[in-house]
């Protein structure tokens, strides 16, 4: 091999090695063949090969490629993101890092392996820093590791950027929006899905259809069965809850408090509401209490009066956050 190859290794011919090697090979028996990073003593940095030149403008490119894709990909996300852009481009960015390290990591760094079969010589104060210096120097000199540094570091700080935006994605503290429902305040008729307002007799005896608040057919938190008993059906309503039932309506809330299913079935026989997801079954008549199943809580009642044109209004929010309460503790 010249002393200047085509990958940047500079070799001494075997007879120099013999005569003048002072490094951590000195004292190796003649046989041993010293290649690669453990260079003699004393040894200069190489000059950069056209190879190394390449490589290291190579490793730059990747790196800048790598910090452009990173901030389009905050950019995108910024303007309201696009998974298969931001995909693509976060694939880029590591890409580009991965690719520029293993260009840096195979042009600039020994990689050649020396074995010997001799007994442990420890090295010489001297041997460590030749080794140190020769390692250092690698196979093919940095003509700016500076800049190559610089451009590595930017890329992976400009990934750290961008992966820190999804942070925006969790929104908005919901602060105690949980705790209310568009009901709060009261005076907000109840009203079918397609918006028409409700009067009591419009719910058959032993039968509940279900409403929302009016303007608020689209919430999720608002669903409310409006229940009327059959006749004879009596109530066992806690106490300042007797003025909350109008005409044998009754109202609660839809959502289940196991976990936030609908509650669809009603057995008007026995007045009990049942979940369908886990089987959690409610007392309409004693105040909506779980009585079977995985439910904790009561749904939660909602107080109802009527107006003066005879429709149902809420008089004010449920008695309780709707749904599962894991939310609700200290309230
Ligand atoms: S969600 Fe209703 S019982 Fe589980």
């Amino acid at each position: 091999m010249s002393p200047d190859g085509p990958d940047g290794v500079t070799e001494p011919d075997e007879a120099d090695a013999d005569a003048e090697a002072t490094g951590p090979d000195a004292e190796a028996p003649a046989d041993v063949e010293a290649t690669g990073p453990v260079a003699p003593a004393g040894a200069e940095a190489t000059e950069p090969t056209r190879s190394g030149l390449g490589a290291e403008r190579a490793s730059a490119a990747c790196f800048g490629v790598s910090t452009l894709a990173a901030l389009a990909l905050a950019a995108v996300y910024w303007e309201g993101g696009q998974v298969q852009a931001e995909g693509v481009l976060l694939a880029i960015a590591l890409g580009g890092i991965g690719a520029g390290i293993v260009l840096w990591a195979k042009h600039f760094m020994p990689d050649d392996e020396v074995t010997e079969d001799r007994p442990p010589m420890p090295s010489t104060k001297e041997d460590v820093e030749a080794f140190t210096e020769a390692f250092e120097a690698g196979e093919s000199s940095l003509r700016s590791r500076r800049v190559l540094v610089a451009m590595g570091g930017g890329a992976c700080a400009a990934l750290g950027v961008a992966l820190l935006f999804p942070i925006r994605s969790l929104g908005p503290r919901p602060g105690s929006g949980l705790k209310r429902t568009p009901y709060a305040g009261g005076g907000k008729r109840v009203v079918r899905e397609d918006g028409s307002p409700v009067r009591p007799t419009d719910v058959s005896p032993g039968g509940f259809i279900t409403v929302w608040p009016e303007g608020h057919t689209d919430d999720a938190d608002s669903p409310t069965l409006l229940i009327r008993l059959r006749d004879g059906q009596e109530l066992e309503l806690s106490d300042g809850r007797e003025s909350w039932v109008v005409d044998d309506v009754i109202a609660y809330s839809k959502l289940c408090t196991h976990v936030g299913c609908p509650v669809g079935l009603y057995q008007q026989e026995l007045g009990l509401l049942l979940c369908p997801c886990h089987q959690s079954t409610f007392d309409v008549l004693d105040g909506a209490k779980p009585v079977f199943g995985p439910a904790a809580r009561s749904l939660p009642q909602l107080p109802l009066a009527v107006d003066d044109q005879g429709y149902i209004v809420a008089t004010g929010d449920f008695s309780d956050p709707v749904g599962p309460g894991f939310w609700d503790r200290g309230r």
